[in-house]
């Protein structure tokens, strides 16, 4: 029933040349077009539960590059904000949340959960009528460990310490809060399903934090559950784990979670990318900051990928999203690079 959309097929192991090509917060500060309405929405939340405005964000890169993927607007926080925590976007602060106590896990109210979500199911499925139908459709979440560590500080740290000294001194309190957010994780991805998402991904971007058991329990398990969750209802739907900064751990993140796909991020050496390639397809990896640079800096990111990856399953991406200061004339000449390319 489905047209071919390519970002699926490598999802599912094939290898295509030129790759597929997508990039993480590619609606955002860098495009004046976003600026324009995010200005008009009020609060950055307000853009988040407007389907009109967060279905023409969404749409924007797609109309001015032509993406090969199109990733709802939304963010990991609405997840907590839907049971209840308080979120708050300011300018130039990012996330500001009330930190959550030890005591108050165990009173977490779900009750409303899905219908505060409405309005992001709502997004998909105006999303999948709008959108040209080879263009794969992603769906996203937080990862359980990510969402937890705003939920615990109550706002961005360097390295998370917050969280992980609250997880050292409450370690069944975290595992508690971590388990309930897998389950409402997971029931968030099947509803953006169910809503027309052909492809979900996990954002783990503090999965590099965390030492080697705490990586096991806090980070593995909690995804290991969302994906048995969502694979029971939908076994097919790919789903991409992205634990930034987990390095070594890479393949057992794979191995022990099960993900379809892996999101590298910038650090990942191309010898690694390349093992980890031949498991299963990658996404990534260009340091976003050569998008800054432009030039050679730019081209020569994106030729060392083709080279070593291009062969194998690739969706091509940066290694974390775009930065505000990219220019678009970099955005473009980089998609230029990935489908103008020969090949190997
Ligand atoms: O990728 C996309 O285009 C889809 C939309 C998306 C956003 N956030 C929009 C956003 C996605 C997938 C996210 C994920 C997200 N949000 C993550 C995981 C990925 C990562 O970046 O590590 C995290 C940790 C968050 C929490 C969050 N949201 C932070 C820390 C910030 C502030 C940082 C910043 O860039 O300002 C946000 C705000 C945010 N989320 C913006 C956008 C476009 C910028 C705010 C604005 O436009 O006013």
């Amino acid at each position: 029933m489905a047209m071919k959309r390519v970002m699926v097929d490598v999802l599912k192991g094939q290898s295509v040349f030129p790759p597929p090509v997508w990039m993480m917060r590619q609606a955002g500060r860098y495009l004046p077009e976003y600026r324009e309405v995010r200005q008009r929405a009020g609060s950055f939340l307000d853009l988040c539960y407007n389907p009109d405005l967060a279905v023409e964000v969404t749409l924007q890169p797609i109309r001015r590059f032509g993406f090969d993927a199109s990733i709802l607007f939304s963010d990991i926080l609405v997840v907590p904000h839907a049971l209840g925590r308080d979120v708050r976007f300011e300018e130039g602060r990012g996330p500001l949340m009330t930190p959550i106590g030890a005591g108050e896990i165990a009173g977490i109210d779900g009750e409303l959960f899905h219908v505060h979500l409405a309005p992001v199911y709502e997004t998909v499925r105006r999303l999948r009528n709008e959108l040209p139908a080879e263009v794969t459709l992603i769906g996203f979440c937080g990862a359980p460990w990510t969402v937890a560590t705003y939920m615990i500080a109550g706002h961005g740290t360097p390295d998370q310490a917050p969280a992980r000294l609250f997880a050292f001194r409450h370690p069944e309190k975290l595992a508690a809060l971590l388990d309930l957010l897998a389950e409402f994780s997971a029931a968030y991805l099947i509803r953006q399903i169910e809503a027309g998402a052909d492809v979900v991904q996990i954002f783990d971007s503090w999965s590099g934090v965390l030492d080697e058991a705490s990586f096991e329990a806090h980070c593995v398990r909690p995804v290991q559950k969302i994906v048995g969750l969502v694979r029971a209802v939908y076994p097919d739907v790919p789903i991409i784990g992205f634990p930034k900064g987990a390095g070594t751990r890479y393949d057992v993140y794979r191995a022990k979670t099960g993900v379809t796909g892996l999101g590298l991020d910038w650090t990942v050496p191309l010898s690694q990318a390349a093992r980890l390639q031949s498991d299963g397809a990658i996404q990534g990896n260009l340091d976003p900051l050569r998008v800054v640079a432009g030039g050679r800096a730019l081209q020569e990111g994106v030729e060392r990928i083709l080279g070593a990856l291009g062969g194998g399953p690739l969706i091509f991406n940066l290694g974390h999203g775009i930065t505000p200061e990219a220019p678009i004339a970099h955005v473009e000449a980089m998609l230029q690079y990935v489908r103008g390319s020969e090949g190997l």
